[in-house]
């Protein structure tokens, strides 16, 4: 058992904080030299300082008051909103929610979606079901575990987008909505938003695009050009569509957002209590307390960058794939899971053990970012991984041959998130 600490006494000097800081973080992943396959994102340096230097200036302000106290904040968290709906091609009446990350957003349209199905059918408190594929995030299923609905998994199809069909048969008159994403985490392939639309106005189904990674950076792939599936509101199925900030928005965490076709479902979301002494509580989030920091970094980031800085990066993010595409497909063992429609590269093989393989990465300083089903490795890319591409190829056919001097042995590394 380890020893547990007792409470400081107080007193340590900034100097002795930041070093012992420095201590404790001289074992972390080295991420700004692209060692890590998730969890971070990163443009450039200027994007980096806009964030945190906004982040800062409202480092003490609480969302939570926005309006009644710091209009500031909510002004800016308008403009965000605003933003995205327009990107999104949502109709007037349409509205948002700034969040604190895709778990919440996903909740949030999750909740909505079971409220709309409640108010439908008179109220009816029984069991539900979502529908979704088998790719689709475990927020879906935290979401569900919390309001006791069950999960209908359907499988995909070869190219790893979720089988359209299948999803139908799994549709019943206790489904309150079904999901597609863009893309989905795993395989970093866009579902086909079109058809699941067709589906959920046939079938009156609320539809819900998870498109916290792709929301905010897949529609400048496709101003650039490159062809890239469409999963907006355009598509007359989208009920709600989660989008991330702190994902390929290039914003300082924790911040994403969740936007609502029909603004009155957003509202009827909206968490109000009365039943306390200080009377009327209400919040359009899971949380109460949420940093301004987070609303004004984002404004700032979407500021700075802009259309133009968008199609920039996004130029920038689609070359860097297409050469670790092109550079993994150059190593024989290996092949792509799935052409991937924006940053998420998975990669496996049918002559070599992927996870031996994630071993050898492990050994040469890389965390080994992996998928299950199909075994391989996998990494969402953003900009730091560009200077290490070479690098990366290279450990990646010595790990590839070390797997094969192995083969047969037991693989330490396993599929975690
Ligand atoms: C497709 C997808 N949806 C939702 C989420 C959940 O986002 P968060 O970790 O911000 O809660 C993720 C996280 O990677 C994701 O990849």
């Amino acid at each position: 058992m380890t020893q547990r600490k007792s409470f400081p006494e107080g007193g340590a000097s900034w100097d002795r904080l930041k070093a012992e800081m420095d201590h404790l973080r001289a074992d972390d992943l080295d991420w700004r030299h692209g060692r890590s396959p998730l969890y971070v994102f990163y443009n450039d340096p200027e994007t980096l300082e806009i964030g945190k230097r906004a982040f800062m200036e409202f480092f003490s302000e609480n969302a939570l008051g926005r309006k009644r106290a710091f209009h500031s904040v909510q002004a800016m968290e308008n403009d965000v909103l605003d933003f995205g709906l327009s990107l999104f091609s949502a109709p007037p009446e349409a509205k948002g929610v700034f969040t604190s990350g895709g778990s919440e957003s996903i909740l949030l349209a999750m909740k909505a979606a079971r409220d709309a199905w409640r108010r439908q059918h008179g109220g009816d408190r029984g069991a539900l079901n979502l529908v979704m594929p088998v790719s689709a995030h475990p927020a879906f299923d935290k979401a569900c575990a919390l309001m006791d609905i069950t999960i209908r998994r359907a499988a995909l199809t070869p190219d790893c987008r979720v089988d359209v069909a299948a999803m139908e048969a799994l549709i019943d008159e206790r489904t309150m909505a079904i999901v597609g994403s863009a893309p989905c985490f795993p395989h970093g392939v866009i579902d086909d938003i079109e058809a699941l639309s067709s589906l959920a106005v046939a079938r009156g189904v609320w539809l819900h695009v998870d498109a916290c990674v792709g929301g905010w950076i897949a529609p400048f792939f496709a101003m650039n050009g490159r062809p890239t599936p469409a999963f907006d509101f355009r598509f007359a199925g989208v009920r709600s569509i989660s989008a991330d900030l702190h994902k390929f928005g290039f914003c300082p965490k924790p911040a994403s957002t969740v936007f609502f076709r029909n603004g009155a479902e957003r509202d009827q979301a909206t968490f109000v209590a009365e039943e306390w002494p200080n009377g009327r509580f209400e919040t359009s989030t899971l949380v109460g307390t949420r940093p301004g920091g987070s609303v004004a970094a984002a404004w700032a980031v979407l500021n700075h960058l802009g259309t133009s800085g968008y199609r920039d990066i996004a130029q920038r993010l689609a070359a860097m794939v297409d050469a670790y595409v092109a550079d993994i497909e150059a190593i024989d063992e290996l092949r792509m899971v799935a052409a991937p429609d924006l940053t998420i590269i998975n990669f496996t093989s049918d002559t070599v053990d992927m996870a031996l393989v994630a071993d050898e990465m492990k050994a040469l300083g890389w965390l080994p970012g992996m998928t299950r089903s199909p075994q391989g490795l996998h990494a969402m890319l953003s900009m730091f991984h560009d200077g290490a591409r070479a690098d990366y190829i290279a450990d990646l056919k010595s790990a590839v041959s070390g797997a094969r001097r192995n083969a047969g042995a037991k693989a330490g590394s396993e599929a975690v998130y």
